[in-house]
């Protein structure tokens, strides 16, 4: 496989990876890293249309790159997360375990205390990580998602913020 033209991200520490607000003209950026770390990514439209509702987007920054991204919306007491990506090359280096962690913390500070999620069946790395840190499986939504062959069921996960 190609490995791209952050491949020289890999093998340098990810201790200083920072956080920041996504604004519009990080789009084309997000974009890209969506087709790379999803096989049905959302389309420019729908980020654009996150960017711009009462969504918020926090992007994983890393030697002025952008690593991954993570969408949610707020709804009273609860935290709905619609999207956590972190680029394949980088994967399986304890972002996405960073990224969750930012989010309890993120709902700690707003006094929110339920985080709620979709995830595909199929997706055993997300499924894995989201039991890892203490979500909880509360209902399966069939045909939820698009794929390659037609529909595929979501498993919906639920966390405590104590
Ligand atoms: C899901 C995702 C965000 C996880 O990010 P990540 O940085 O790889 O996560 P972590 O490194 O924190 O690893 C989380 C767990 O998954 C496991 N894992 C990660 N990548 C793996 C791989 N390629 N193969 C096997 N296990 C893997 C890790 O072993 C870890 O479990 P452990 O701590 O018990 O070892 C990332 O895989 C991703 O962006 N995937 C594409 C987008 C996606 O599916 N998002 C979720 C939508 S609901």
């Amino acid at each position: 496989m190609d490995p791209g033209p952050n491949s020289d991200l890999n093998s340098k520490p990810l201790q200083s990876v920072e956080i920041r607000l996504a604004n519009q003209s990080d789009i084309a950026v997000i974009c890209q890293n969506e087709s790379l770390a999803y096989e049905i990514p959302w389309s420019d439209k729908i980020l654009r249309d996150c960017l711009s509702e009462n969504y918020v987007c926090f992007l994983m920054v890393f030697q002025n790159k952008i690593i991954g991204h993570m969408i949610f919306q707020q709804v009273l007491d609860e935290i709905h997360l619609h999207n956590v990506c972190v680029l394949p090359e980088l994967q399986n280096n304890g972002l996405g375990d960073r990224w969750l962690e930012y989010l309890e913390a993120y709902a700690k500070e707003h006094q929110i205390r339920n985080i709620i999620l979709e995830v595909r069946v199929s997706n055993l790395i997300a499924k894995k990580l989201y039991a890892k840190r203490g979500y909880r499986e509360i209902g399966l939504r069939k045909g939820y998602y698009q794929s390659q062959n037609g529909r595929e069921d979501g498993l919906v996960m639920k966390a405590r913020i104590d």
